[in-house]
């Protein structure tokens, strides 16, 4: 059956950053279960759908290098999306990229979370909000959580189990990527070398105590991030960047996710171009950003 001709459609698609990043066990898949505090920000790639003749067309703009198209996860999220309907797709994918790749800011998620949301609105909701968190889950670890009703949320295990919370007061965000690869696997398995060497035992899962996510005062002192040993071998002046930060009045400092952007939350109301020029001058992507308290829904293009 091929699939009703679409109304051309556009979202916004946020990035996420991890304000408590755990690595706990290695599970018998050969993953690790993580115990990690997401929240989105304003800094979005754009997804735009419009109808085609048939199949589904990924075009990619943006200074962000995508890799093949076939292996781009909204294209994949188009791909299973159809597959679940169980109609034959006639698309065009535009994607505007701004979100660094490969930074720990969850962009190909978000793009196949939004290439979801979109397609759903699209073709009037035939998946069940469970339906499409299972799709989700199956393209990647951090799309449960683009998927979620909550901008801000914990997460275990790789990310499919969570609890939604009620996102904090707004800040303003500031994220300075070094342009250095932390590619995933490789920073696992230095932190897996790194304890062995070290004889720590992996960290035991958290008593959740709700108070610590009632404000950022509280959210900063739960904030951490496990890969920050690899982060200082790998990232040049890492630590003189996290200081930069909060000299310039960050709460939090931290890498995000498995690196290699670091990110720095702010006042609502603070003075970041003072910070992105030193940042900037030494060589960093600096991108200025909000911590979102809820997700762009999809509109139609006139
Ligand atoms: O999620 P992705 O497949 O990109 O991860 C790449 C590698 O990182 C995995 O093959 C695994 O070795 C490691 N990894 C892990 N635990 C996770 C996520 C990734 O050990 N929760």
């Amino acid at each position: 059956m091929s699939a009703d001709r679409i109304q051309p459609i556009r979202i916004e698609a946020p990035a996420k950053i991890n304000l408590r990043l755990v690595v706990l066990g290695r599970e018998a898949s050969g993953y690790h279960s993580l115990e990690t505090l997401f929240c989105a920000i304003s800094l979005s790639d754009t997804v735009e759908i419009e109808p085609s003749d048939a199949g589904i067309e990924l075009v990619v703009t943006g200074a962000v290098d995508t890799g093949p198209v076939e292996r781009n996860l909204a294209w994949r999220a188009a791909d299973a999306f159809y597959r679940a309907i169980g109609a034959e797709p006639a698309i065009t994918i535009r994607l505007k990229k701004q979100i660094p790749a490969a930074a720990g800011l969850g962009g190909g998620s978000s793009d196949a979370a939004a290439t979801l949301r979109a397609l759903d609105a699209a073709h009037g909701n035939p998946l069940s909000r469970e339906r499409l968190a299972t799709l989700g889950a199956a393209l990647g670890s951090d799309v449960p959580f683009f998927l979620g009703r909550s901008t801000f949320a914990l997460a275990w295990g790789r990310g499919e189990r969570q609890l939604e919370l009620p996102a904090p007061s707004e800040r303003s965000v500031l994220i300075a990527h070094p342009n250095v690869a932390m590619p995933t696997g490789e920073t696992f398995e230095r932190l897996r070398e790194i304890r062995e060497e070290s004889g720590t035992v992996s960290p035991e899962p958290w008593a959740v105590d709700p108070a610590a996510f009632t404000d950022w005062s509280s959210i900063a002192a739960i904030a951490r991030n496990d890969f920050d040993p690899i982060a200082s071998e790998r990232i040049p002046r890492y630590p003189e960047i996290l200081e930069t930060l909060r000299t310039a009045g960050a709460s939090i400092a931290l890498l995000s996710g498995s690196g290699s952007a670091i990110f720095g939350i702010f006042p609502a109301d603070a003075d970041l171009p003072g910070v992105s020029v030193p940042l900037a001058q030494g060589g960093l992507s600096v991108y200025r950003a909000t911590t979102l308290r809820s997700w762009p829904e999809p509109l139609p293009i006139d």
